[in-house]
């Protein structure tokens, strides 16, 4: 298969830079590309596991800037008002005369973001390769626009209740699955709880308005622009907030955790990533304590109940979606 990466390096040959002189800001960083054209690069990631991984290969990770540089890429989001918000950051983040390229696979929209940025500035180059585009241009005039596309990243009210934003997910309505789970969920919740990610809050608000015998809930979000939306809905004192790596945490002793795990960190489904959540859950629960979680219905997700629950019960299904209780962890054959 093509290889994504040589596009960077073919724009970097094509625009004839020297190596960037000052750290390089790679907006969206991805933590399997080879950047080692653009030197000591800082990353600009809100994603926790691919921070962590840029940290392991020796990056510096930030999430937001406030410095300049000569150089700055921006890998593209699948959401364009997040990626025009990325290059307007980006664009702002140079100092006059230094160079912005925008990295992208046709499938999360490059081509159209090409042909908004040719409107507003002189585009230097572009390389079509490996079912994308890298184009490139240099800091001159600012358009006025830009303030627009940087505004575009702010927290906006949804259903005129709740503040998302663009790029997290479900940033335009509360979720199916959630909601469902929330219908499911049972009046007695008590003592210590987690949601597994938690995005931007919506299961944690609800639950917390309905339970009052719920002493403490920790919210749980790699995402870090979904966890300070969180921060905004949830603002009951029983919560709080952790930009953590579900998959990385250590054993703890919840009364319950609630959870609408992931099933995909790219286009495809990966139901891996919900296993490793089941899995952290009956790590993360106390030996009485009890998980409920709602899945799509088409994700096999029992063997893996099986494997780390003594008792599975199905507690509702629609066309679409499954919520399921679970309870006994079976710790002791494989804590870490
Ligand atoms: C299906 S969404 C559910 C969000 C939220 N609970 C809701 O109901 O709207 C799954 C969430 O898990 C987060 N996530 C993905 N991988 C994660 C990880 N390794 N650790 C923590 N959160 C993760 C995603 O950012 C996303 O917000």
């Amino acid at each position: 298969m093509a290889n994504p990466n040589i596009r960077l390096s073919l724009a970097l040959d094509a625009s004839m830079l020297e190596k960037a002189e000052t750290d390089a800001f790679i907006f969206n960083a991805a933590d399997n590309a080879n950047y080692s054209d653009l030197g000591a690069a800082t990353c600009i990631q809100w994603f926790k596991p691919t921070c962590d991984r840029l940290q392991t290969r020796g990056f510096s990770t930030m999430q937001t800037v406030a410095a300049k540089t000569n150089l700055a890429l921006v890998e593209i989001t699948r959401s364009k008002p997040q990626t025009l918000g990325l290059i307007a950051q980006a664009f702002d983040s140079l100092s006059v005369g230094g160079s912005l390229f925008v990295n992208g696979d046709k499938t999360n929209g490059i081509e159209s973001h090409l042909k908004t940025l040719r409107k507003l500035f002189d585009i230097h180059g572009v390389i079509s390769k490996a079912h994308g585009k890298i184009f490139w241009l240099t800091k001159a005039n600012r358009p006025n626009i830009l303030d627009q596309w940087i505004a575009g990243m702010n927290p906006i009210e949804i259903e005129s209740k709740y503040r998302t934003q663009a790029g997290v997910f479900s940033s335009n309505h509360k979720d199916k699955g959630s909601t469902l789970l929330l219908e499911n969920l049972p009046a007695h919740l008590a003592g210590k709880g987690a949601d597994l990610g938690a995005g931007w809050g919506y299961l944690s608000h609800e639950l917390l308005i309905k339970s009052e015998k719920i002493k403490s809930l920790a919210l749980i979000e790699a995402d870090w622009n979904a966890l300070n939306c969180a921060r905004l809905n949830v603002t009951d004192e029983r919560a709080s907030f952790h930009w953590s790596d579900v998959t990385q945490l250590e054993s703890s002793s919840y009364d319950f955790i609630i959870m609408n795990p992931p099933f995909h960190l790219t286009r495809k489904a990966e139901p891996d990533i919900g296993k490793v959540f089941i899995e952290r859950a009956s790590v993360l629960l106390a030996p009485k304590g009890q998980l409920w979680m709602v899945a799509n219905r088409q994700l096999a997700y029992e063997a893996t109940l099986d494997t780390y629950f003594t008792s599975i019960s199905s507690v509702a299904e629609t066309a679409q979606f499954k919520v399921i209780n679970a309870s006994r962890p079976k710790k002791q054959t494989f804590r870490r």
